[in-house]
């Protein structure tokens, strides 16, 4: 029931509203890629396995998604469906991908295009993954195939996600695969990873110089803990160094086209303000405190969570005021068009996600109203899905899927149904 002290939060006309996935974790049957394999061999990882289908049942989807009025799709293509042997481009898997973009399209729902979202064909990763400079050269082939192709479905291409995620997992703390814990892998793979940003951005302009190309960041808010004395002051360095690590040196390469310190010396081609906007993954604030138990982790605690802030299923910290810290920095950056490029929870029995949902959207609206030129929101996820080491335990769709049921059966959840309204109504009450 609105009281008088409510306020309608209104989102511009042109705001684009969407759900966004990645290949490998709805479309199932990666089977040529290197997670594929790692999850096969490594007895405590989930298996993705037929995941939720995607790949079959697209279209179903994506009735579902015009149904809930979505304006706009984030997916992914998966270079290992598309070239499962170095040289060898697959037809069949090509003009599916073209069907399940056309299919969006007849729906009338815009296209975010992911080329590299963490899965790598399982013939990368034997020749070295991105320690491997050939790996740079491949890829260009096949973004310019992709581009041939398919270049002509998406609205908004994005090169890269979370890289930093992927290059400190992969090769820093040995999460992902393929599990390296080595400083001087990390620096030539993120090396290679710029170019191979730089270089898939030049490309797709020139064939399409219209086109909007960004990476999608993952930007965690840090805060120190605020514990006294010298460990407080230990607790802020190592929230500077550690924002710097995840996301400030990889931000100020791109911007500057000159490498930070932390990958090594010198200039990459092309790179310099390599992006036509800025592709935002916010999900959490993490805390930092001392605590001398964890002096194999740096002497940091990053699981502390301050009292009376509410957690998600993987135990993340809600807190939507970091969104706005983090928008007032990327656009002090780079001050280029925002998008939302992944926003959500895993909360499976769908209590939190309404107010999670509403409070990061309140404040994008601020933002806007400060003159920040952030132009859509990408839910994640439009559906229930393999997320990475967690394998389906955790559950961030908008729409329920067991993976156990045969029938895979597609369920919104009622926080489907609110998102849906905002849509319809380019905003909602707030309180
Ligand atoms: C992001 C990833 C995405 C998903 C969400 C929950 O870091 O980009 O694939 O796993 O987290």
């Amino acid at each position: 029931m609105p009281t008088t002290m409510d306020t309608f939060l209104k989102f511009p006309e042109n705001f684009l509203w969407g759900s966004a996935v990645s290949g490998h974790q709805i479309e199932g049957a990666n089977k040529h890629s290197d997670w594929w394999h790692w999850e096969l061999a490594t007895p405590e990882q989930p298996e993705s396995g037929k995941a939720v289908d995607y790949w079959n049942r697209f279209e179903q989807d994506h009735e579902l998604l015009a149904a809930m009025g979505h304006q706009a799709f984030r997916i992914g293509i998966e270079w290992a469906r598309v070239e499962p042997r170095k040289g060898e481009f697959d037809r069949t898997a090509i003009e599916n991908y073209r069907r399940m973009l056309a299919s969006l399209r007849r729906h009338g729902i815009q296209v975010c295009l992911t080329l590299h979202h963490w899965v790598l064909p399982r013939w990368v990763a034997e020749q070295g993954d991105w320690t491997n400079p050939d790996t740079v050269e491949q890829f260009l082939r096949y973004v310019e195939f992709i581009v041939d192709e398919l270049g002509d479905f998406p609205d908004l291409w994005i090169t890269l996600n979370e890289p930093m995620v992927a290059l400190l997992a992969g090769n820093i703390s040995g999460d992902f695969p393929p599990q390296r814990r080595s400083i001087p892998a990390f620096r030539t793979c993120s090396r290679n990873m710029l170019r191979a940003h730089a270089g898939a951005y030049a490309l797709i302009h020139k064939r399409r110089p219209d086109a909007r190309v960004g990476i999608a960041m993952a930007y965690p808010y840090l805060e120190a803990w605020g514990t006294p004395g010298l460990r407080g002051w230990y607790e802020r360095r190592t929230e500077h160094f550690t924002r710097t690590l995840l996301f400030r040196a990889w931000d100020r390469s791109v911007h500057t086209g000159r490498l930070h310190p932390f990958f090594g010396k010198g200039k990459i081609d092309g790179l310099e303000d390599s992006i036509d906007f800025c592709g935002i993954n916010y999900y959490f604030r993490m805390s930092l405190r001392f605590s001398l138990r964890k002096w194999n982790k740096g002497f940091l605690d990053i699981d502390s969570i301050p009292r009376g802030v509410e957690t998600t299923d993987m135990g993340w910290q809600i807190w939507p005021e970091g969104l706005a810290h983090i928008l007032s920095e990327v656009w002090a950056r780079y001050g280029k068009p925002i998008y939302i490029t992944e926003n959500g929870i895993a909360d499976a029995d769908d209590q939190k996600r309404p107010g999670y949902m509403t409070g990061h959207l309140k404040q994008i609206h601020t933002a806007l109203q400060e003159g920040l030129p952030v132009e859509g929101y990408f839910h994640w996820s439009f559906i229930d899905n393999f997320e990475w080491k967690e394998g389906f335990s955790m559950k961030f769709g908008l729409v329920e899927v067991d993976p156990a049921d045969p029938e895979l059966k597609r369920t919104p959840r009622p926080s489907a149904q609110l998102y849906s309204r905002i849509i319809r109504d380019r905003g909602f009450t707030s309180s």
